[in-house]
């Protein structure tokens, strides 16, 4: 049974994924990159199965990035479309086994008007279900969210002297998503672009060569093993005496890091 490494009471509430290496995954294939995402579709949906069968509460994905604009013309339509049409084909048998939809992002004016409906009715469709919530990063940048959380403060009227992290918090795009446990990024890039900057502060990262394609329940469970190792100290010090982590500054004088 795969899951029997699992601590099975331990696993991460919210699992955060960048799906990344679609397009290079098609290319060491000779294909076309948008294949690459076709692709990414059955290992997205295998992931959902995955994490449905283990009780993971919140997975949130990014589809699509505020810089995925710049992208060759082509490949953004398709991204549209292709987004279009998961979501038609994809939202009653989410529905069915429970899963809430929901979607994190800016809705400016380059997302198309039926997308926004799609979006829009898959979230009316989906909202009393509490099995699971999905949430699609979709022109979302995690910049661009801090951005709108401050003008949202500003607007309030909010004096400066009484802003906390709570102020902010609660103007974030979806105030009731818990912060990510764990995320994951496919592909061997080690880093976060611009995914859910605030909300990962704390969250555990873990990174695999493996491409998004290629990636199925099996990594997702290994990621989680590898997760349930680690020790979350949230800036304190453990039960056991292990003291927060360190690392030098510049100047060559020791740092002590928040954890
Ligand atoms: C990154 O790979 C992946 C994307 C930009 C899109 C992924 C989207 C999906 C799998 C569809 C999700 C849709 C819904 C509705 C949830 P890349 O193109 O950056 O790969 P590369 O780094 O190899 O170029």
């Amino acid at each position: 049974m795969i899951t029997a490494a699992l601590d099975l009471d331990r696993v991460p509430s919210h699992v955060a994924c960048v799906m990344d290496g679609n397009g290079r995954w098609a290319q060491s294939r000779g294909l076309p990159r948008t294949e690459g995402h076709r692709a990414g579709e059955e290992a997205l949906f295998d992931v959902v199965d995955g994490a449905l069968d283990i009780g993971v509460e919140w997975l949130t994905v990014y589809a699509f990035s505020t810089e995925n604009w710049r992208r060759p013309p082509d490949e953004v339509r398709f991204l549209l479309e292709f987004n279009e049409d998961i979501l038609l084909r994809r939202r009653d048998d989410l529905h069915e086994r429970g899963v809430r939809i929901r979607f994190v992002g800016r809705r400016d004016r380059r997302v198309p008007k039926k997308l926004i409906q799609l979006m829009d009715d898959a979230v009316e469709l989906t909202r009393r279900n509490r099995r699971m919530t999905f949430t699609i990063a979709f022109n979302y940048g995690g910049r661009a969210e801090i951005v709108d959380a401050v003008r949202a403060v500003v607007n309030s009227g909010i004096s400066a002297d009484r802003i906390t992290e709570r102020t902010i918090a609660c103007r974030l795009y979806d105030p009731e998503m818990p912060e990510p446990d764990l995320m994951i990024r496919t592909s061997g890039e080690c880093r976060t672009s611009n995914f859910l900057l605030w909300e990962l502060a704390y969250s555990e990262l873990y990174f695999t060569d493996t491409a998004w394609p290629d990636f199925r329940r099996v990594d997702l469970y290994e990621a989680i093993r590898v997760y349930q190792e680690r020790e979350r100290r949230f800036g304190q010090v453990s039960p056991n005496g292990a003291s927060s982590a360190i690392t030098f500054n510049g100047d060559g004088k020791r740092r002590d890091h928040p954890g």
